[in-house]
């Protein structure tokens, strides 16, 4: 274990044995390849990124090595699971929003419940990550102000500190081992990463819908072909700078669900109901009763109407 740290150790000799032993008392690390039964979310697919490591194996190994990451893509792709499969419930999970403050992050005084007037201070998930040598996980990272996102600088260098002046406790709180950050975003949305956050992250993991999961994971045939042929027109038309409609892993997920309980049918109304309307609307429709068979009884978005 300490010669495979050689060449990534910091500055002093603490700092080497605080890893070392911290490496050593993760088994994950032991292992360079994870079973798939080594995910913490039952049923998680893993994919292969580079042709040989899993998306759980370079997630973890990530954390070993104090390397920040950023998992970008478009909703419902997995992003939010691959963390939750890598780290189980060591994850600690924040969610971002365009009115998030630096008080959501590092925390702030909150009102004691049941006594009037009495404020407790409340670390914030990065003070907890931290502290406790967890993975953090920021969802939806491009929502997050880029004020805010100044706060997680120092942070996710090399002095993996960060200073709280309004804190009780210790105002300059340095994080323990195990502490690495997952960055969740989706391109194009919110205020973007800035560039000296990007700077701090080892690498970006793109990841888009993976077709093959979701017919491992029970969607219908004829929504995975229509998926199929949606991306390949996607791909083909992003070249030239158009953005098509592709159904997420989320809503053909959702079609699977609604296949059983409804029907294939409506499952297709609901998946149309999604899709803007226009020319991508029609070509999804079309698809939809090529694959599905349905000759005239095309899908249309699903409306209540009187009887
Ligand atoms: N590889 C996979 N194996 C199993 N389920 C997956 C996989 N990828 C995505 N899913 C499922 O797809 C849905 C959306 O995933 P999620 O992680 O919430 O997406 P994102 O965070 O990218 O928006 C969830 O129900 C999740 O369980
Ligand atoms: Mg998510």
């Amino acid at each position: 274990m300490f010669l495979s740290m050689q060449g990534l150790v910091g500055a002093g000799v603490d700092e080497f044995v605080e890893r070392a032993e911290w490496a050593q008392s993760t088994a994950h690390t032991a292992s360079p390849s994870v079973e798939h039964d080594a995910s913490h979310v039952p049923g998680y697919i893993p994919r292969v990124i580079d042709g040989v490591h899993s998306d759980i194996d370079i997630l973890r190994q990530a954390r070993t090595w104090r390397m920040h990451l950023i998992q970008s893509g478009p909703p419902g792709t997995g992003k939010t699971t691959a963390a939750q499969a890598a780290h189980g419930d060591e994850l600690i999970i924040a969610a971002c929003y365009d009115g998030m403050t630096t008080q959501d992050l590092v925390g702030q005084y909150l009102p004691e419940p049941g006594e009037a007037g009495v404020f407790r201070w409340v670390d914030g998930p990065l003070i907890e990550a931290m502290q406790r040598g967890r993975p953090l996980l920021l969802d939806d990272f491009g929502w997050m102000p880029p004020g805010v996102q100044a706060t997680l600088l120092p942070a996710l260098d090399h002095q993996r500190t960060v200073t709280v002046l309004d804190r009780p406790k210790e105002q300059t709180v340095k994080a323990a081992e195990g502490f690495s950050v997952i960055i969740n975003v989706n391109p194009g949305v919110g205020f973007g990463i800035t560039g000296p956050i990007r700077d701090r992250a080892a690498f970006e993991l793109h990841v888009p819908v993976d077709l093959k999961a979701a017919e491992k994971l029970d969607v219908p045939r004829a929504f995975i072909g229509v998926a199929e042929e949606l991306h390949n027109l996607a791909e083909a038309e992003s070249v030239n700078g158009i953005h098509r409609w592709v159904p997420s892993m989320r809503s053909l997920l959702n079609a699977r669900n609604l296949a059983v309980v409804f029907d294939e049918h409506f499952a297709a109304s609901a998946l149309v109901g999604e899709c803007p309307a226009g020319e991508q609307r029609t070509k999804l429709q079309d698809l939809l009763v090529t694959h599905l068979e349905l000759d005239t009884d095309v899908p249309e978005p699903l409306q209540s109407r009187s009887l």
